[in-house]
């Protein structure tokens, strides 16, 4: 007998303003053609102007704690991960504390971008292991499209993401026979720090050579929107997924039979077929949402995973493996049973 933790509740939330390719198209130089072949997303989502990130994520917190049957007051600590903050500082996690009416627990932001959601697991899972804490609550959340430059400029970042959270709540839990008792099983993070400038935010920035930290220039420049060197994420993306993947699976004896979902992030439909195909998992072990949401970043995985149950894809006691790979760069695997 060992102490674990285990998903005991999972929520979602997709504002519902819904954002379709042709609508793009009245924005920049884009059409649904070139978006669905190049990325397979068909519409994406996005928020009124008065929500904000921890809005996202408050409700599906909400969800999370209704499918768990447990109330607010049950969690000791929330794990928030984000690229998209409701304010530099302090951390969204504090914002959501305020909202859901908790007492002092302690908050954490978790800045791993499209990889936050499997460090922020990975993350609870220590706490819980250690006898730390019992219930911690676990979020991805991102409002991506007050942060996209909306022109023809950026059209090559800005159609790829959307706005949505999702959440789960991380329990401890005795697991008596590993190969049957919900728990997660094994994770694997990962950075390379030198490749951080092909897919980041380089604005407002302390690290900018200026007394000030947003200028003008800077902003006519357009620093404060996202920059990506698509083709090098793509390469990287497929090569690092499918590596961390598969040591996840071999250090824990795991076969691709084995799984029976897999919840790869949400950042290109061409990059998780393609590490479908390299590992040989069958299509219809994939669990795809991007064609409806676009890369909601940190929030795809939870995402996922509220709509795989949904669809009853996704049934207690299945075996669940994920990867993901981001900005940083970062990655990361994850093998959990539900
Ligand atoms: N609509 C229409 N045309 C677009 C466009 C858009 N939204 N974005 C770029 N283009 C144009 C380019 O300007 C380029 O035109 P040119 O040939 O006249 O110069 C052409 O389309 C091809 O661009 P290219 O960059 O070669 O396309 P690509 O096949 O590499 O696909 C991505 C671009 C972004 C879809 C692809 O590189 C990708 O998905 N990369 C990974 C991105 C990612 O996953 N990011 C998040 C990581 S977590």
């Amino acid at each position: 007998m060992s102490l674990q933790s285990r998903m005991v509740g999972v929520g979602a939330f997709l504002p519902p303003g819904i954002v379709t390719n042709e609508d793009l198209g009245k924005l920049m130089e884009t059409s649904d053609e070139w978006i669905r072949q190049r990325t397979g997303i068909e519409e994406r989502r996005w928020v009124a102007p008065e929500v904000s990130t921890s809005d996202l994520a408050l409700e599906a917190s909400k969800g999370a704690l209704e499918d768990a049957g447990m109330k607010a007051e049950d969690i000791e600590m929330i794990i928030l991960a984000t690229l998209s903050p409701d304010h530099d500082f302090p951390g969204t996690a504090v914002f959501l504390q305020e909202k859901m009416g908790l007492a002092e627990i302690p908050t954490l932001d978790i800045r791993q971008q499209c990889t936050g959601f499997l460090y922020a697991i990975s993350v609870a899972d220590q706490y819980i292991r250690c006898g730390t804490y019992k219930n911690i609550l676990v979020v991805g959340a991102e409002v991506h499209s007050k942060g996209l430059d909306k022109t023809t400029k950026g059209r090559d970042v800005s159609v790829l993401f959307g706005d949505g959270a999702g959440a789960v709540i991380m329990s401890a839990t005795e697991v008596n026979d590993a190969t049957k008792d919900p728990h997660l099983i094994s994770s694997s993070l990962h950075t390379e720090g030198k490749y951080a400038k092909e897919l980041w935010l380089q604005a407002p920035g302390m690290a900018n050579v200026d007394t000030e930290r947003l200028t003008q220039a800077v902003m006519d420049e357009g620093l404060h929107y996202p920059q990506m060197n698509g083709k090098v994420v793509f390469v990287h993306a497929v090569k690092r997924m499918s590596q961390c993947l598969t040591k996840v699976l071999e250090n824990t004896n795991t076969s691709i039979d084995d799984v029976d979902v897999f919840l790869f992030h949400q950042a290109n439909l061409r990059i998780n077929q393609k590490v479908a195909d390299m590992m040989k998992i069958p299509s219809e072990k994939c669990f795809n949402t991007i064609q409806k949401y676009g890369n909601t970043t940190a929030a795809t995985i939870p995402i996922g995973m509220h709509d795989a149950i949904k669809a009853g894809v996704l049934k207690p006691g299945m075996l669940v493996a994920s990867a993901a790979f981001g900005s940083g760069f970062t990655w990361a695997a994850a093998l959990w049973r539900y």
